[in-house]
């Protein structure tokens, strides 16, 4: 390489170490994406590739909006940067009252940050800090969930609950336990929408409040629906009981959104669809369709004026992040704001949430599938585990690609999400080829 790293031998891939990746077996075969429009990748040969999962759960109004390339573009000729920390610049203010006008109940504040596993973080800390500020310090224990997904900081890892995202990284947080997962295959399996069984599930909660007394509880965090973990919704009733036993015991609860925010339900939040309200409420993804990184947290009001109480001259929490309200993700947030409005768009995915359930559902007497879920524009498949965990699974995602589709893989889990400017002919494209893959990697 020279001495500046300025020229690369071509189609070398070695150097990129990939995050989540099998990299040697990534680099003997790799799959690569160079450009993208609308529901569509394109791989550097020209082959079209559907979007499936909106890259990561995260382009939800679609990719390329020259909409949002306009305000990210006027915004840099502009002004590139400027701190948030004792100093500010209008687009952060005008984004969180926006964010603040849209968001259910009394969640009127946002702190900004860059990503989820940023978000998550963020919002544990500030639980903390806010039990302290008000001389209940003593409340320290976080709660997660098995199968959760609160990306990969160490307090999101150690209140998540997928082992291999845990296991290699030493003990973690202390003092810090988790209600059971609520996926029950026995009971619920193909369930369209909301399972019917588990709602009891919630009152694990009191066993854990039991156990350690709510006086040293800090917070619940969950996921309204599980994602990573292979797309789970909440069993009916689940979340308005862990709702009614976190305000009993003065526990805060933070709704993980990061994916289910901006639209994927049919409303702007899992919040909304289940009208419970959390204390917190971390997003990411969607809230700049992915094309700037940003993520936040809403805090309810209570919340923000708790952290008020020390004096007016006085940091009100030590942290933020350089890049807090980063201007250009200001820009793109506020633009695709515009978008969801305008274009309807969460409306659009709740009309077109009984299509994709009838598309997905339909999938359920292919080979090796045992179980099929569903939500918003969202769904998970299970496959039956075949030569080793996983290995079917990434043999069904790689057909998809080959066959002009991209899907999400966990283990033998396939999920989808796609953007949620889709049509029915890209739902019937999408179906068409999952359907085709598992045929094919059977
Ligand atoms: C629920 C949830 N929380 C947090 C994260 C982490 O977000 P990021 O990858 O932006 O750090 C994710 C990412 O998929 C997620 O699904």
């Amino acid at each position: 390489m020279s001495a500046t790293g300025a020229a690369p031998v071509a189609n070398n891939l070695e150097a990129f170490f990939m995050p989540f990746t099998a990299n040697r077996q990534f680099k003997k075969n790799p799959r690569l994406l160079s450009r993208a429009k609308g529901v569509h990748y394109w791989t550097p040969e020209g082959r079209r590739v559907i979007d499936g999962t909106s890259g990561l759960w995260c382009v939800n109004a679609g990719h390329g909006r020259e909409e949002i390339k306009a305000a990210i573009t006027a915004q840099l000729d502009e002004m590139d940067y400027a701190p948030s920390f004792q100093m500010g610049h209008p687009r952060a203010f005008e984004l969180a009252a926006r964010h603040a006008a849209m968001l259910p109940g009394d969640l009127d504040h946002a702190f900004y940050c860059n990503s989820g596993s940023e978000a998550v973080d963020t919002a544990l800390k500030i639980a903390l800090a806010y039990h302290r500020a008000r001389g209940e310090g003593h409340r320290t224990r976080l709660i997660g969930r098995e199968r959760g997904y609160h990306g990969v900081g160490f307090g999101g890892i150690s209140v998540g609950g997928m082992v291999n995202n845990r296991k290699h990284f030493g003990a973690m947080l202390p003092g810090v336990d988790h209600l059971p997962h609520t996926h029950l295959p026995g009971k619920n399996a193909f369930a369209r929408g909301l399972p019917e069984h588990g709602a009891e599930l919630a009152d694990e909660l009191e066993r854990i409040v039991a156990l350690h007394d709510a006086s040293t509880i800090a917070a619940v965090i969950v996921e309204p629906v599980a994602g990573s973990t292979g797309f789970l919704p909440p069993p009916k009733g689940y979340l308005e009981r862990l709702r009614a036993i976190c305000t009993k015991h003065g526990i805060l609860l933070i709704f993980d959104e990061v994916i289910t925010g901006f639209g994927r339900l049919g409303t702007a939040f899992a919040a909304d669809y289940f009208g419970v309200i959390p204390d917190l409420m971390t997003v990411a993804k969607g809230i700049s369709n992915a094309t700037v990184p940003m993520g936040g947290v809403f805090l309810r009001k209570t919340i923000y004026e708790g952290l008020m109480t020390g004096p007016e001259n006085a940091v009100d929490l030590f942290h933020g992040y350089t890049y807090s309200a980063h201007p250009l993700a200001c820009a793109a947030a506020s633009a695709v704001l515009d978008i969801y409005k305008d274009e309807g768009l969460f409306q659009r995915c709740a009309d077109l949430s009984k299509y994709w359930e009838d598309g997905i559902h339909s999938l359920r007497d292919l080979p090796g599938v045992l179980d099929i879920r569903n939500l918003g524009l969202a769904g998970g498949i299970d496959l039956e585990a075949r030569g080793g965990v996983g290995t079917r699974g990434y043999a069904t995602f790689v057909k998809a690609f080959e066959l002009g589709l991209l899907v999400r893989q966990g283990g033998d889990t396939l999920a989808m999400s796609p953007p949620l400017i889709v049509g029915r002919s890209d739902i019937d494209e999408i179906i068409g080829i999952v359907g085709d893959a598992i045929k094919q990697a059977a």
